[in-house]
């Protein structure tokens, strides 16, 4: 038997987050190491220079510059809050930075959760240390890439994120495939149970064929994505695990997602069969493979966040039924379950009390830790917080108080919960220091009377959550 090195050991996504962390650990090194506490517009050289506080000059900047930051990584956001327009008081800016310190990332964080994602990885594929670590680490029986000569007409079920996806397929080993796809909204009240949610998808997905034709007397195959946590024994065998997102499918929990959703197919007089299941990273992965066929790594930061990839079949210590895989299959997706990690306390040292109040607040506290730290589901709701903890503290939108007496206090508190993530996004395309959209997403929110100095405050606290803001610890 031949002696495996370490190296050998390590998970190839482990190698794949480690490469990541260290390129942006390059990139850190080569951006400003400071935090910038004050600034100088110089208008007369139409230079910007910012200025630590220890007096030296780390970044100038040439005539074209409009005053705002388009790369976290080469530059400090912190240079918002420093113009001649903004200004803010010195006590106001130290509690600010107080506030919102926690969500500088520094390199030694990076590689604690590089470090841990890799451990849990490891334990996660075997079946002795498996039930310590975080992280699922599902086989998924997926061992092929797309080889581009698939043929047919294919429909598609995507299913657990934002919105809901119907989709027709083309394939043919000659042409383009040709992709028909619709978007769904699925009500809040589909999400409870999950017999609910199938008759409402079997409904759309009958309309879906009508509408584009198809004859109803056909058998057509169906691949479901669906975006949850599945223990699966075979490609078309999944025990739903656990619900995120929001989502709560309590009937569901230790059932085969495809054997219920097959019975209503077929109670709904359709003759589509579902022959694979596959998680939305595993979805990813596969349609980047079809165009590009070294991709080996699946990652969704949307909703929620996850990564699959492929590991080499004799390192997947987990895998129930071999029977089922092909004689030839050397490698198999393996769906990480990433958004878990934390569950057993190893992000502690990042999570700081806006966290915390989030995981209360949802309906699977003390899940999925990591996705609620990065994920677009729970972004908003983390901004909402922080800038509420401003607003208590006298530091933004004070004129709004004197303005609503009536609501003092509370309007902005109330105002501020309606924030949703692509709100975030909105103000972080700000070019300017005129604040335009930033304004424009406090006005929806009814806070019309932000001072240019709030405006600063916001956009600087929206992106620095939303963003990977990375600072030197030395
Ligand atoms: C959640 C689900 C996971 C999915 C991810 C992204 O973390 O558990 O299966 O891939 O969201 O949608």
């Amino acid at each position: 038997m031949s002696k495996e090195t370490d190296e050998d050991n390590r998970s190839q996504l482990s190698f794949w987050f480690g490469s990541c962390c260290n390129n942006l650990f390059q990139r850190s090194k080569t951006s400003p190491s400071e935090h910038i506490h004050s600034s100088l517009i110089d208008k007369n050289q139409k230079n910007s220079r910012f200025v630590s506080q220890a007096g030296k000059q780390i970044v100038t900047r040439d005539s074209n510059f409009d005053g705002l930051l388009h790369d976290p990584l080469e530059e400090n956001i912190t240079s918002i809050l420093h113009t001649n327009e903004n200004t803010i008081p010195w006590e106001d800016y130290k509690e600010l930075m107080r506030i919102t310190s926690p969500f500088h990332i520094t390199v030694e964080t990076l590689t604690h959760v590089m470090t841990a994602m890799e451990k849990h990885c490891q334990m996660g594929l075997d079946p002795s240390t498996k039930t310590d670590s975080d992280l699922k680490m599902l086989p998924t029986y997926v061992t092929n890439l797309p080889t581009k000569n698939e043929y047919g007409e294919i429909l598609a079920l995507d299913i657990g994120g934002t919105n809901f996806r119907t989709l027709l397929v083309k394939l043919n080993p000659n042409t383009e495939s040709e992709v028909i796809s619709e978007a769904h909204i699925v009500p809040d009240s589909k999400k409870i149970l999950g017999n609910d949610l199938f008759e409402f998808i079997v409904d759309v997905l009958k309309q879906f064929m009508i509408r584009n034709q198809l004859d109803l007397n056909l058998e057509y195959v169906l691949g479901f994505t669906f975006s949850f946590a599945c223990e699966q024994i075979a490609l078309n065998k999944g025990k739903f695990l656990t619900p995120s997102k929001g989502w709560i499918l309590s009937d569901l929990i230790g059932q085969d997602v495809v054997e219920k959703l097959q019975r209503v197919i077929y109670q709904k007089q359709l003759k589509v069969k579902i022959t694979a299941l596959i998680n939305d990273t595993v979805g990813t992965l596969m349609a980047c493979a079809y165009h590009e066929p070294t991709c080996r790594v699946g990652v969704i930061l949307g909703t929620g966040t996850n990564a699959c990839y492929f590991e080499d079949i004799n390192k997947i210590h987990t895998i129930k039924d071999r029977s089922v895989l092909s004689s030839e299959a050397t490698d198999m997706i393996i769906n990480t379950e990433w958004g878990a990690l934390g569950e057993k306390g190893c992000l502690d040292m990042l999570i700081t009390d806006f966290d915390r109040e989030i995981d209360r607040m949802s309906n699977n506290p003390g899940v999925h830790i990591f996705e609620k730290l990065i994920s677009g589901m729970y972004m908003g709701r983390l901004a909402a917080e922080v800038l509420a903890a401003l607003i208590n503290q006298g530091i933004i939108l004070k004129i709004q108080r004197d303005h609503k007496q009536s609501y003092r206090y509370y309007a902005p508190f109330h105002a501020l919960y309606m924030l949703q993530t692509s709100h975030i996004s909105e103000i972080e395309l700000d070019t300017g220091r005129t604040f335009a959209n930033t304004r424009n997403v406090l006005k929806k929110l009814g806070l019309e009377y932000a001072t240019n100095a709030d405006c600063a405050i916001i956009s600087y606290t929206c992106r620095l959550i939303s963003r990977l803001e990375i600072t030197m610890n030395s």
